[in-house]
Formats: structure tokens, sequence, C-alpha cells
């Protein structure tokens, strides 16, 4: 049997490797919610314009209804026969109310249906993340405050550089939590245009009003360009590419409670909440959550570059490729909300040791820069100078294995006879962050300040 919607000039149904193809059903049954909203918004503009009548209007909007519930309940039988979300729905409507459904698609075509419906779901599934990027800020934020001044080693190359505080590092990715959330709004606002109404690719020539269907779904406008509306997934590229650099900074992190969990570094730890066992040794606490973050960024990456893909050979307008967006969309977005969500648990679950964390400050000679600044301010030294001097008094102390606060005064002297014991209050790992007091800086005093500039930031946001 040949298919019932688009079947006239056929004489056969499709080939059985035809129909594996070409049916999408099983991903995009998902924008169901969506192709409804979408048929609805349609159909009341099509009453209103007169283009249809307005109980056939009503009758379809009943049915859609009806269609909705049993999707919902779990009753709707999804055929494959009949390839995609679109043309179920349709044909469950006709079964419900009759000749009546076959005016729905008047001035309409499948091509503007799916792209309404992937705006439409992309755009809810970005703002759902916006607000757990929100929480994950959020997290960060509170354990930022609550370790302002815990002392950890600043890294550069993975070598000690410079003592910074936990607190600092946290509120690093709050800063890039909240440049991934800026590169979603933006995404958003410039996808939120309504391609409703494009038709197939040329428009219609029925007297239908773009600017309502607009408006029922809570776009700013309609789109254009008819033929730029049903070839254009420049959305799904932002949002994928949004959210491609949030997974990376998530992976990032990630990477960070890694290195921080292990037994050697053991700056941090996770509770049973987000580690596992090992079966064969007992001593284990794995942190699985953290490793399956830095991986699931791989799947999120690639369907970004899979659609640049799919996307970059395509003549205008609409192509059967580009129903390969949604299985890699709907992937890469879920992974990263289950990221997300994993993240915020895990901030909130971490313990830092403060006094492992300020051990580890003072290893790997992490101070010598601020006696560097001490020979620059106290002895007006040129910088490349102090440079020089401070590097043979860190090798006296290698070769004596013993930190630069336990050199004594003459032995620094020895290689700088002008040193004198005021040197030793820069030394310490807590007084070298405490002096970092510029914009921007790792001082404690900094940290608290914008640790609550961001907590109240975000509770007005929220409220
Ligand atoms: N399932 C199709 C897709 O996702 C719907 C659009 C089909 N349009 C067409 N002209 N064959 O792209």
């Amino acid at each position: 049997m040949s298919n019932q919607m688009w079947g006239g000039r056929f004489q056969s149904g499709p080939d059985a490797i035809m129909e594996d193809i070409n049916a999408s059903i099983e991903f995009d049954k998902a924008l169901w919610r969506q192709d409804i909203a979408g048929s609805k918004a349609h159909v009341a503009m099509l009453g209103k314009q007169g283009i249809i009548e307005a109980k056939d209007a009503e009758e379809i909007a009943k049915g859609l209804d009806k269609v909705a519930q049993e999707i919902e309940s779990g009753t709707f039988t999804f055929s494959r026969a009949l390839e995609d979300i679109h043309m179920n729905i349709e044909s469950r409507l006709a079964d419900l109310i009759g000749a009546a459904a076959g005016r729905l698609h008047t001035a309409r075509s499948r091509n503007d249906q799916v792209a309404t419906d992937m705006r439409l779901w992309v755009r809810d599934t970005l703002d759902a993340l916006d607000l757990q990027m929100a929480d994950l800020q959020h997290a960060l934020a509170e354990k930022a405050l609550d370790y302002a001044d815990a002392v950890m080693p600043g890294f550069t190359h993975l070598q000690s550089a410079q003592p910074v505080t936990f607190g600092h590092h946290l509120l690093a990715y709050v800063e890039m939590i909240g440049r991934d959330r800026g590169r979603v709004k933006d995404a958003r606002k410039r996808m939120n245009e309504n391609p409703l109404g494009a038709a197939a690719l040329a428009g219609t020539s029925f007297p239908i009003d773009r600017a309502m269907t607009a408006k029922t779904l809570g776009f700013d406008r309609p789109t254009a360009n008819s033929l730029d509306s049903v070839s254009d997934r420049d959305f799904v590229l932002e949002a994928l590419s949004a959210a491609s650099i949030c997974a990376m900074h998530l992976s990032r992190f990630a990477e960070e409670i890694v290195i921080w969990t292990t037994p050697q570094f053991g700056l941090v730890a996770l509770s049973d909440k987000f580690t596992t066992g090992s079966s064969i040794m007992p001593q284990k606490r794995n942190p699985d959550a953290a490793e399956l973050v830095r991986a699931k960024s791989g799947r999120i990456i690639g369907a970004l570059t899979s659609l640049l893909i799919v996307m970059k050979g395509l003549p205008l307008t609409y192509a059967k490729d580009m129903q390969e967006d949604k299985e890699g969309t709907f992937d890469a977005l879920s992974s990263l909300s289950l990221c997300l969500a994993a993240m915020s648990g895990m901030v909130r679950d971490m313990t830092p040791d403060r006094k492992a964390m300020k051990k580890a400050a003072g290893s790997g000679y992490a101070t010598a820069t601020d006696l560097a600044d001490w020979l620059v301010r106290t002895l007006k030294m040129p910088f490349r100078n102090a440079h020089h001097v401070t590097g043979k008094i860190v090798g006296l102390a290698a070769a004596k294995k013993i930190g630069l606060e336990k050199l004594t005064l003459a032995e620094m002297q020895s290689v700088e006879p002008k040193i004198s014991a005021d040197v030793f209050t820069v030394l310490g790992v807590e007084k070298s962050v405490r002096s970092r007091v510029s914009f921007g800086g790792t001082a404690p005093s900094n940290v608290k300040r914008e640790a609550r500039r961001w907590l109240s930031l975000l509770k007005r946001k929220a409220s």
C-alpha cells in the first residue's frame, strides 16, 4: 500500500529498506508537544482568516487535544509506515474526526512544520538548560564563599605556580558558566522567529496571518524569507555550539575533580553519593560521575560537527538530509542536562581538605614571585634582576630540601646582602594570597565580595 499522506501518484509501498532509512518516528516522536502546539496555532489562524470554516477549525483543535491526551497517557500507537511525528498525528486526527482533518494541512508543508517544531523544542530546551546552569553557578558561588580563604596551589602547566584560594578557583567556573548562559541567551534571541507559513519553500497563495501564529507560539516575529525559513538549521547549530562550549568547561572541571581526588593529590573528597567502588580493590573510590561528565563532552561536540557536516553541502532549500539534525541534538542537549545536574551535585557534595591544600600550596616554591615582588618593592630592584636573585635563593633552598621561609636571613643575604628580616612578612602562602588584592585577584577579601555579588545576582534573577 502506498503512503496515505502523499501516495497519490504511487502504485506500491516502499521497500522495507526504504522504510528503515526514511522513518524518523522512533526519534522525532519527542517533538509531539511542539507539533500539536504548532498545528493548533495554525488551525486557529486558518479559521480566523476564513481559509477554513470555523466549525472545522474547532473540530480539528478538539481532535488535536484528544491526540495529545492519547500520547500523554501512552495509548497512542506510533506507526513506522507513517514515517514521522507529523504524519502520525495527522493520520490519527483523521481516524478521530474524519474528513475535516484533511483541512489542517492547508497553507503549510511538513517543511515549515518541522522547522517550527524543532525551533520550539530547541528554544524550550535552552530555557531549561539555562536554569540548570544558574543552579550550577549557585552551587559554585556558595562553596566559593565557604572556602574564600582556603589556600590551594594555583597551577600553570599543572606545575605549582602561585598560591590561590579554592573559592577563587571555583569562581573561575562561575564566570565560564556565566558566558555559557550569555551564548544560550543570544542563540535563543536570534532563533525566536516563526517559520510556519513559509509552506514548502515559496510561501502560499492563501491569506494567512503569520504574525498571529508567531504570537500564539511565543515567537517574536515571522521569519522574513520563505526559502531561508525551511532550509535554516543555524538555530540548532548555535544551540549545539553553545552546548559544546559549556560541555568543554564542564569537562575541564571534571578533569580537575579527577586529579584533586586522587590520593596522590588528596585536595578534595567526594562522598559515596558521587563515587563508585571497585569490585576487586576494596580501597578504591572512583570519581565515575566526573569521568562521565568529561567523556560526554565527546558526544555533545560530536553532534555539532556532525550537523555542520550534514548542512555544508545542501543546496537550498529543504533536503531530507536535514532530518539528521534530530537524534544528535536530542542526545547532546539531554546529555548536557545530565552533566549539569551531576556537576551541581558534585560541587555541593565535595569536601575540600583545607590542611592538605595549604600544605600543597607551599610546595614547589610557590611563593617565589612574592619574594621577587618584595625585592622590587622594598629594594627598588628592576623585576628582571629580582627574578634572577630569587632564582638563586630558590636554588639554595632546593639544595637544602627546605621551603623558602625556612632559610635563615644570613643564607638569603649570601645571595643579596640588602635583604632584611622584613622579607619574612611575605613568604607564607596565606600572606601571599592576602596580598593579591588587585581587581580580579585571589585575595580572600576579593573572593568573598565576588561570591556574594554572584549569589545576590543569581537570587535576583530567580525571583
Ligand atoms: N521528518 C522530516 C524531517 O524531519 C519532516 C519533513 C519532511 N519533508 C519532506 N519534504 N519530506 O525533516
